[in-house]
């Protein structure tokens, strides 16, 4: 798959041993920063690799801060982005089975490293379930972020 990764100072560390990690899957893979451990905003890593996501330029998106909040508040802020914060293996599985989540957000000050990996490689590994209660939820958030009012 085409994957854009992004993160903050508190995710670089992750971001820099997952890029190895999702090459060695086979995985193409672009990094949009951050670039150094130095003090940066999340929003302006996030928001660039949502619109990228959105716009079709990537099948995924993984992005990484300190909580994984900040990162997943913002993606969540571009249309057409379900970014899912995961701590654990289920939810990684259960995002992408009902919500067919096209972005990850992780807490790289929050879960350890062999989580981080094994939490990516299930997300990226598991498939939308097609179902139509699941499709449904989906299209109505599809609906909201084309003016329909709820
Ligand atoms: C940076 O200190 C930290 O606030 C950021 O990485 C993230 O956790 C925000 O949600």
């Amino acid at each position: 798959m085409k994957i854009v990764i992004a993160s903050d100072h508190g995710g670089f560390e992750y971001k820099t041993m997952l890029l190895p990690f999702l090459e060695a899957l086979g995985h193409e893979v672009t990094d949009l920063g951050c670039r150094t451990e130095d003090a940066t905003d999340y929003s302006d890593y996030a928001i660039p690799a949502a619109k990228a996501v959105a716009a079709s330029e990537f099948d995924r998106g993984i992005l990484i801060c300190g909580t994984g909040v900040g990162m997943s508040v913002s993606a969540n802020k571009v249309r057409g982005v379900r970014c899912a914060l995961c701590g654990d293996l289920l939810t990684a599985k259960l995002t992408r089975e009902h919500n067919d989540s096209n972005m990850l957000a992780l807490g790289g000050r929050i879960i350890g490293p062999e989580t981080a990996k094994a939490i990516v490689a299930v997300w990226l590994g598991t498939e939308f379930s097609g179902a139509e209660r699941h499709s449904r939820r989906i299209e109505k958030i599809g609906a909201y972020e084309n003016g329909q009012d709820f």
